[in-house]
C-alpha cells in the first residue's frame, strides 16, 4: 500500500476538543446549546448512528433529547412534535434521522423542522442558501470532507472533482461545496455510461453510491485523493466501502479507510452545526427582546 490513510477519527477529536471549548464559553454567557434527535422505528443502524450522536453531543458539554418514536407514528403526530420542539427555548437544534419508515413522507416532514434549528441543514431553505453562496449551516458529510482534504493540504481549486452519487445527503451538496471551492465537478449516477473512465479522469474522486466496492483501483487515476463515503456490511459481516481499499490504495496518493475516515468526520459537524444553531436562537432571542 502506498497511499496516504486520511484519518477522520483524529481530526474528529481534535475538532471535538475545539467546540468543548466553545461550548463551557456559551455556557458562560447563559447559552446552553441542545440538540432534539428523532428516531422513528426500530431500524438498527439508525439506533447505533442515533446513540453516536448523543455520545458525541455528551462528550463536548452539549445536551441531547431523544425522541424514540414507534414504527407506527403518523406523520402529524410526528410534524406536530417538530413544532413543539421548533419553539421550544431548550433545543437549538433538530435532527430527524433518516430513513423514516415509508408511510412516512421525508420531504414533508423535513420541510416542518425551523430552518434556524436544521442540525442536517437538510431543510430546502439551507440547500437554497448553500446552493446560492450563502450558506447558514453546511451538510454534514459534504462539509466533513472538506475539512478532512483542507487540514491534510489538498487544495481543491482547479482539480477534477468527480462524485459518485447523487443523494439529497451527500452527492448533491457536496458537488455545491466542491465547486465553491473552484473545483471542477462532474457528478455520476447509476445511469452514468463508462463510469470508470469518468473515475478516472478525477484528481479528487469521492464515492458515496452505497454499492460494495463500486470503485476499484483500475478506475482511479494514479495518485487522486480517494474518499470513500460507503458503510456496507457484506453477509460474512465484513465491512467494506464503495472503493475496494486494497486495490484502490496501491494507485490513490491519499485514501480514506471504511472506518475513522468519513463517519468521524460527518459526526463532528453535526455538533459545529448544533452550536451555531445555538448562537442563531440567542442572537433571535436579544432581538426579540430589544
Ligand atoms: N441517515 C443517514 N445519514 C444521515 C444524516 O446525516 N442525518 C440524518 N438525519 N439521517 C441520516
Amino acid at each position: 500500500m502506498s497511499a496516504k490513510i486520511l484519518n477522520g477519527s483524529e481530526l474528529a477529536k481534535s475538532i471535538k476538543e475545539n467546540i468543548k471549548k466553545e461550548v463551557e464559553e456559551l455556557k458562560k454567557q447563559g447559552i446552553f446549546p441542545g440538540l432534539a434527535v428523532i428516531i422513528v422505528g426500530n431500524d438498527p443502524a439508525s439506533r447505533l448512528y442515533v446513540d453516536f450522536k448523543k455520545k458525541d453531543c455528551a462528550e463536548v458539554g452539549i445536551e441531547s433529547f431523544e425522541f424514540a418514536l414507534d414504527e407506527k407514528t403518523t406523520e402529524e403526530e410526528l410534524i406536530k412534535l417538530i413544532q413543539q420542539l421548533n419553539i421550544d427555548s431548550k433545543i437549538s437544534a433538530i435532527l430527524v434521522q433518516l430513513p423514516l419508515p415509508a408511510h412516512l413522507n421525508e420531504e414533508r416532514v423535513i420541510n416542518a423542522i425551523n430552518p434556524d434549528k436544521d442540525a442536517d441543514c437538510f431543510h430546502p431553505f439551507n440547500v437554497g442558501r448553500l446552493m446560492t453562496g450563502n450558506p447558514l449551516f453546511l451538510p454534514c458529510t459534504p462539509a466533513g470532507i472538506i475539512e478532512l482534504l483542507e487540514a491534510n493540504e489538498i487544495e481543491i481549486a482547479g482539480k477534477e472533482c468527480v462524485v459518485v452519487g447523487r443523494s439529497n445527503i451527500v452527492g448533491k451538496p457536496l458537488a455545491i461545496l466542491l465547486l465553491s471551492k473552484n473545483g471542477t465537478v462532474t457528478v455520476c449516477h447509476s445511469k452514468t455510461k463508462n463510469l470508470d473512465e469518468v473515475c478516472r479522469r478525477a484528481d479528487i474522486l469521492v464515492v458515496a453510491a452505497g454499492k460494495p466496492e463500486l470503485i476499484k483501483g483500475n478506475a482511479i487515476k494514479p495518485g487522486a485523493v480517494v474518499i470513500d463515503v460507503g458503510v456496507n456490511r457484506l453477509e460474512g459481516k465484513k465491512l467494506v466501502g464503495d472503493v475496494e481499499f486494497s486495490t484502490a490504495s496501491e494507485v490513490a496518493s491519499a485514501i480514506t479507510r471504511v472506518t475513522g475516515g468519513v463517519g468521524p468526520m460527518t459526526r463532528a459537524m453535526l455538533l459545529k452545526n448544533t452550536v451555531k444553531a445555538a448562537e442563531i436562537l440567542d442572537i433571535k432571542n436579544k432581538k426579540a427582546y430589544n
